[in-house]
């Protein structure tokens, strides 16, 4: 037994399941190539590059697509984003030209969530990484100092649903998890401009969410409502969960991609250490296969859905955590936990084969709500292929080496 973090891992003197089965790239590489059919059928259904694909209602084969504006927007071109860097396939590239070009349309308005970093990370960020065209630079610089404007500096950190704020629930200054994704927007373009005030911001976004989000046990509160006068924290709520004090699966996994990219851009070990921790909850509170239940504490558990998305978000976050890791038996245990993530979204119980057009069956959106529940949502396909193309290249490194 090695013990890590306060869990444990038993290694190979047990049989191993299905799912504890390493990858090898043969597999990762084929598993790309289907998802690039899947993505061929997609752009044959749909009818322009104004909209983009968000759930698969149940019941339908195709994607319904919505028009560019709202948070999910960048996810489909930053698929093809992925689909082009595991295949190398032009005519994809081309398509993913096509639609992060339409998604600059969002920067004629001004700020209307926090949600810049998914929207425009995902597409124009993807397409820089990969291109290199400074043009796509220029947008995400444009749109990170449009995050900007939501940053409170009595409170320290951007107020993530300005529209909310007419209720008094959410007044005068919410902050939620998710918001920690959007960080890595403004450390972009704190690397590629002279406005060293995003890295700031980032930061202190950063710290101020660990001091007031992050339960004693690890685990996160969904929204933080905060005093924009004294900066401090009033109400610890959720909104997508089942509790204020429950454990919302995504949640918890958008916190530990958040903190392992705030380590890797900052290399400040107290994210580092906070990732760790976040992950060390997250996975003593999965079940057998690895996809977690929408809220870890849904009473209606077994019988609560699923949630694939988080799934795919823990399984990506801890691929960058093991690449940042310096200890050889961490390394190797988040690596391992992820890859199982991926074995299991990636059997005939979470991938859609020939059922839809998705990736991924089984995920959960809004569950109070009762919207998108157990369906295929495009932010776990996104998450889901950025998990495959980071794992292909982790193991091609270490056959190198
Ligand atoms: N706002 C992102 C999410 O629903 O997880």
């Amino acid at each position: 037994m090695i013990c890590l973090s306060g869990f444990s891992l038993t290694v190979s003197a047990q049989v191993k399941s299905d799912l504890d089965l390493p990858w090898t790239i043969k597999e990762l590489q084929n598993r790309i190539d289907s998802c690039e059919s899947k993505a061929m059928v997609t752009l044959g259904t749909l009818k322009n590059y104004k909209r983009s694909p968000r759930t698969i209602p149940a019941g339908q084969i195709h994607w319904d697509a919505k028009p560019t504006g709202g948070w999910t927007t960048g996810f489909w071109a930053g698929i093809l984003w992925y689909v082009y860097e595991g295949t190398g396939d032009a005519k994809i590239k081309k398509e993913a030209e096509q639609f992060t070009e339409e998604i600059k349309t969002i920067l004629d308005e001004p700020v209307r969530s926090h949600d810049m970093g998914f929207i425009f990370n995902s597409s124009f960020g993807n397409g820089y990484r990969l291109t290199g065209n400074q043009a796509y630079k220029q947008t995400c610089i444009i749109a990170a100092d449009s995050l900007s404007h939501l940053f409170n500096e009595k409170v320290g950190t951007i107020l993530s649903w300005p529209a909310q704020v007419r209720s008094n629930l959410y007044a005068p200054h919410n902050t939620i998890i998710d918001n920690m994704i959007n960080l890595e927007l403004l450390f972009m373009a704190s690397d590629n401009s002279s406005n060293k005030e995003f890295y700031r911001m980032a930061v202190s976004h950063a710290d101020v969410t660990m001091k007031n989000q992050v339960r004693p046990d690890s685990t996160v509160y969904h929204v933080v409502v905060y005093d924009d006068m004294t900066g401090k924290a009033i109400r610890k709520i959720t909104h997508q969960g089942y509790a204020d004090n429950s454990v919302w699966a995504r949640g918890q996994a958008w916190a530990i991609y958040g903190y392992s990219m705030c380590y890797r851009e900052t290399g400040e070990d107290r994210f580092l250490q906070m990732a760790k921790q976040l992950t060390g909850a997250y996975l003593e509170r999965l079940p057998e296969d690895a996809v977690p239940y929408w809220d870890f504490d849904d009473p209606a558990i077994p019988n609560a859905p699923r949630d694939a998305s988080a799934a795919a978000v823990a399984a990506s976050a801890l691929l960058e955590l093991s690449g940042l890791e310096k200890n050889a038996a961490e390394k190797l245990y988040y690596q391992k936990a992820a890859e199982k993530m991926l074995r299991s979204l990636s059997s005939p119980a979470y991938w859609s084969g020939h059922q839809n057009d998705a990736f991924l069956m089984h995920s959960t959106g809004n569950r109070p709500k009762n919207t998108e529940v157990d369906i295929p949502i495009i932010y776990a396909d996104y998450y889901y292929i950025e998990a495959l193309v980071r794992l292909k290249k982790i193991l091609l490194s270490e056959k190198k080496n």
